[in-house]
């Protein structure tokens, strides 16, 4: 599905701290607690640079990505809705037997209906040196056809804590109609694991993959600014709650070739969700905020599920 070796290249800026252990037990068994800026030793913010290779094998007796959703895994189709789980060797150098410093452990789906395109969610787990036990959070669009891809680093864990930056530099409001069509010829997302989808229950368990257009109006036929390519999971037992995770994809205007990343909670059936941007790349780079979203239609007289729903993006950014 992507090519076996991939070179990684990453560059971050971490805060190094030390959390002042303040806690006494009764402190310890309250739910929320202000703590004041001194409480986070905050040392200079840092930038690094890594740089390893990432190798997915799809084939032969290791294989190091399985397929657990969606259509039969080909080599060379789009395979829109395949989901998959990977747990791919970091290395130093290109042949697999080089040294290994780590590994990506996480999901991928092929979230694009026109070419090869995944959204990536996962973590990498570093087993070498000083960064030994550390992780970093990778959320964001990767178009596997293309020579070089962004995605942005989300989070971190160990020595990486507080990955990804302080730049606030310009906030952009954004304003768009996002499609989510289950039904008819033009369908823009498709379940790919789960019980069936029905409009009346929560439908606990099920998984869609979406390639959703995004429009500067309410219509179908609105002009189009980019694609929402990602999943979603219902992962609420007793009401509609979405488990969000997808990039906003743009592709008009300055913002042409520019990602965010998304990565929330959705209650529809609410009047406004918000959910948080946790990255972005392009013009988008260090990218934090959040969007709201007011749905628009959504059809509950068919069981289509088909929906508009109205974005507002609220977005800090270093570039652009
Ligand atoms: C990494 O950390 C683990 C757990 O602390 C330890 O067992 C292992 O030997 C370390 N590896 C290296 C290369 O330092
Ligand atoms: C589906 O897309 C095609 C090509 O863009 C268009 O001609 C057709 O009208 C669309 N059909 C529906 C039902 O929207
Ligand atoms: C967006 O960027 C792509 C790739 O650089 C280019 O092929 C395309 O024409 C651009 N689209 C617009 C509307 O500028
Ligand atoms: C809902 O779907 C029905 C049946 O396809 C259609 O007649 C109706 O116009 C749709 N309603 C909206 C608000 O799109």
């Amino acid at each position: 599905m992507t090519s076996p070796t991939l070179l990684i290249t990453i560059i971050i800026t971490i805060c190094s701290f030390n959390l002042a252990s303040t806690t006494n037990s009764d402190e310890y068994h309250t739910f929320s607690k202000t703590l004041s800026p001194k409480d986070l030793v905050l040392k200079q913010e840092k930038l690094t640079h890594l740089h390893f290779y990432f190798q997915d094998v799809v084939s032969g007796k290791n294989p190091t990505v399985v397929q657990i959703a969606g259509p039969k895994l080909k080599s060379n189709s789009i395979n829109f809705g395949a989901v998959a789980v990977l747990d791919d060797p970091l290395t130093v150098a290109p042949e697999l037997t080089s040294k290994r410093v780590g590994s990506a452990q996480g999901i991928y789906a092929a979230t694009s209906q026109s070419s090869m395109e995944l959204m990536l969610a996962l973590n990498f787990v570093f087993t070498e040196g000083k960064y030994n036990g550390s992780t970093l959070s990778l959320l964001g669009h990767n178009p596997i056809l293309k020579k070089e891809r962004e995605m942005p680093i989300v989070g971190g864990s160990g020595v990486f804590k507080f990955a990804r930056g302080h730049t606030r530099e310009k906030i952009t409001h954004l304003h768009f109609y996002f499609h989510d069509i289950f039904s008819g010829k033009n369908r823009t997302s498709v379940q790919v694991a789960g019980p069936p989808l029905v409009n009346s229950s929560p439908n606990f368990g099920a998984v869609v993959v979406i390639d959703d257009p995004l429009t500067v109006g309410p219509g179908r036929t609105s002009k189009q600014v980019g694609s929402a390519q990602g999943f979603y999971a219902a992962a609420g037992q007793s009401e509609i709650g979405l488990l969000m995770v997808f990039s906003c994809v743009f592709t008009q205007g300055k913002f042409n070739g520019s990602t965010l990343s998304i990565l929330g909670h959705n209650a529809i059936l609410s009047a406004v969700r918000e959910m948080p941007i946790v990255g972005g790349s392009g013009l988008f780079r260090f990218a934090k905020g959040y969007v709201e979203a007011r749905t628009y239609v959504f059809n509950t007289s068919t069981t289509s599920l088909d929906a508009v729903v109205e974005y507002n993006v609220y977005v800090f950014h270093n570039g652009g």
